[in-house]
């Protein structure tokens, strides 16, 4: 695997690969078999496989949570090896992802203003500059993107149509631990006692899974949040159409989601499961 530190370098690179498919996986780093899935997606798919690691910092609405994001770029690269990922960007200051930035303008109408939206305000608009960036500089025929994240995964493919990027968005399941977890960088972050209580999202979502009946909507929203309520501190339990986070009509035959997320002492976790 070949590492470059400058943008610069690495289109360097990438013009040896014109004609190629390029198959691009961001991520934040402190990698786990749910983002070495997505590099595995990406080499049966692709004939380059490209990741980047960089803690971005405009899509934390939190600076204490950028402050403590994991770091541990030896053993991630050596995942990325064991992948076959063939060139890793890994900018050595955050004015290397972001010197040539222009200000650009997509709607995401409702995408952005509920769940996480609503709840930590301006990640969303982080996330699209360090995307489009990261897609400026990779010029990536295909790019991977976990499920988990599934308001993040929609809110790229909406800024992808809309700037007419012609990148395809590949969703990758989510990825879990044996007793249904998913994984996140973030479960390193909880005690015994607290790892073991974080499996009631997916026993909530798998619960909500079970009473789904098309109606009574609300009702089963609201008895979700009471059973996480039992356990930790859950901000939303929320049941929404797939395609565009708004609320479920009465008769609605399309995709069907629950999204949850809940703090488990200090640690912030989010999931979500198709439920029809
Ligand atoms: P990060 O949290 O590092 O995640 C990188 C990618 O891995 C995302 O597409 C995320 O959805 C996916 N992922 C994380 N956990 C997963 C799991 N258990 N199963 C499957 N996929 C999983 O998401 C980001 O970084 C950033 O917002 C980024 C897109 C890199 C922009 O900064």
């Amino acid at each position: 695997m070949k590492v470059f530190t400058t943008q610069e370098s690495l289109k360097e690179e990438l013009k040896k690969h014109s004609g190629k498919t390029i198959g691009f996986v961001p991520t934040m780093g402190a990698l786990h078999r749910g983002h070495t899935s997505l590099l595995t997606k990406a080499k049966t798919s692709c004939d380059v496989v490209v990741c980047s690691i960089f803690v971005n910092p405009t899509q934390f609405n939190d600076p204490k949570d950028y402050q403590s994001y994991p770091i541990q770029i030896e053993e991630d690269k050596k995942k990325l090896e064991e992948v076959g990922c063939d060139l890793l960007y890994l900018p050595n200051d955050v004015k290397d992802v972001y010197m040539n930035e222009k200000e650009f303008n997509v709607d995401l109408g409702v995408l952005d203003q509920v769940m996480e939206g609503r709840n930590r305000p301006g990640h969303f608009k982080g996330v699209m500059r360090v995307v489009k960036l990261l897609f400026e500089i990779v010029n990536p025929t295909h790019a991977f993107f976990g499920l988990k994240d599934y308001q993040q995964y929609l809110i790229v493919k909406k800024m992808v149509d809309e700037l007419d990027m012609g990148i395809h968005i590949v969703g990758c399941e989510t990825i879990r631990e044996a007793d249904g977890l998913a994984m996140s960088s973030r479960n390193l972050l909880l005690t015994f006692t607290q790892r073991q209580v974080a499996t009631t999202l997916i026993k909530t979502l798998h619960y909500c899974k079970d009473h789904y009946t098309g109606s009574n909507i609300a009702d089963l929203e609201k008895r979700s949040l009471a059973m996480m309520q039992q356990y930790g501190e859950p901000e939303y339990f929320v049941i929404r159409r797939a395609d565009n986070l708004e609320e479920v009509p009465e008769g609605y035959t399309g995709e069907v989601r629950a999204f949850v997320v809940c703090r488990i002492g200090k640690v912030r976790l989010i999931d979500n499961l198709q439920i029809n």
